[in-house]
């Protein structure tokens, strides 16, 4: 690792429509995965790759979250006393992962205005920004290759996946050029959530960027684009159009993803976490097996 990166920003604002009536009180980056809130599995991708210093942009209804990353002493204590040391990890381990800070959103305008919010406490440095809703399997690397990519060619750098052209109008999609490098691409052009069929190509942005700092002004600049928000996509296109910064890099992952935000893939991800774990995967396999010919 040679990036000196250490500031990731976490956009947590989000409504969690999709989990109505389970988000009415909680926050939807608190919703188990297994058995860990989905948000602790991105503060951990973001440890693991030195990034310690972790600003979360959160909503009205984020106490549950600041919670989590705290000490609950009270709960420490009672596990303590029942001499319960394995529990007692996992409860302490959240609070001790990382330097957690909260700032608040106030007025939801979109992406681009969450990761504006976070001017103030990055300063001039580049600095990670990492959807909630997209987990990275932690066997697979993406985030180390993209704070490299960033050192050596001092410009923003997006993850990029290829997709089934039917669901490119769900992201970020991205005109690409390759460079001399494996799977690191030129970005030469963005389109936030092109309207089906008409996408430039299959690759689209997953929720991990590494951004130069040049991005707070152009998004102060940038005006409402889809769904009449304030998107970092369009920004991002900004910085290539300039170019500003030495434009947009992608690095293309081909590594194990699953997508928390929606219902069907939450599902999915977790069943196949819990059936690779120690834990709990030698029993749910043969049920998985069993419940399968039921079908
Ligand atoms: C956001 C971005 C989009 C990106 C996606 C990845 O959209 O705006 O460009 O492709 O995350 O998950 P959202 O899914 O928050 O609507």
């Amino acid at each position: 690792m040679t990036s000196s990166i250490t500031k990731v920003v976490i956009p947590a604002a989000g409504l969690g429509t999709r989990f109505l009536p389970a988000t009415k009180a909680l926050p939807k980056e608190m919703l188990p995965v297994v058995d860990k809130p989905a948000i602790q599995y991105v503060v951990e991708e973001a440890v693991a790759a030195g990034l310690v210093d972790v600003l979360m942009i959160v909503g009205r209804n984020k106490n549950a979250l600041a919670n989590h990353f705290d000490r609950n002493t009270e709960l420490e204590h009672t596990l303590e006393a029942k001499g319960d040391n394995k529990k007692l990890a996992l409860v302490a381990e959240a609070s001790q992962l990382a330097d957690v800070h909260f700032v608040r959103q106030g007025d939801p305008k979109g992406l681009g205005h969450a990761v504006l919010r976070a001017k103030s406490h990055v300063g001039n440095q580049p600095f990670a920004v990492m959807l909630g809703d997209d987990l990275i399997d932690a066997r697979d690397v993406l985030l180390t290759k993209m704070l490299d990519v960033q050192d050596e060619r001092k410009a923003s750098v997006i993850a990029l996946m290829e997709v089934e052209p039917s669901q490119a109008h769900l992201y970020g999609i991205a005109s690409v050029e390759a460079t001399e490098e494996t799977d690191v691409v030129r970005v030469t052009g963005l389109v936030e959530k092109p309207e089906p069929g008409t996408q430039p190509s299959n690759y689209a942005i997953i929720g991990r960027y590494v951004l130069c700092p040049e991005i707070f002004d152009v998004i102060e600049k940038t005006e409402p684009g889809k769904g009449g928000e304030i998107q970092l996509t369009d920004a991002l296109q900004t910085m290539i159009a300039g170019p500003i910064a030495g434009g947009v890099y992608g690095v293309v992952f081909r590594g194990r993803r699953y997508d928390t935000g929606d219902r069907l893939d939450y599902i999915k991800a977790i069943i196949r976490l819990a059936s690779e774990r120690d834990d709990l995967g030698k029993d749910l396999r043969p049920w998985i097996k069993e419940f399968a010919e039921e079908l």
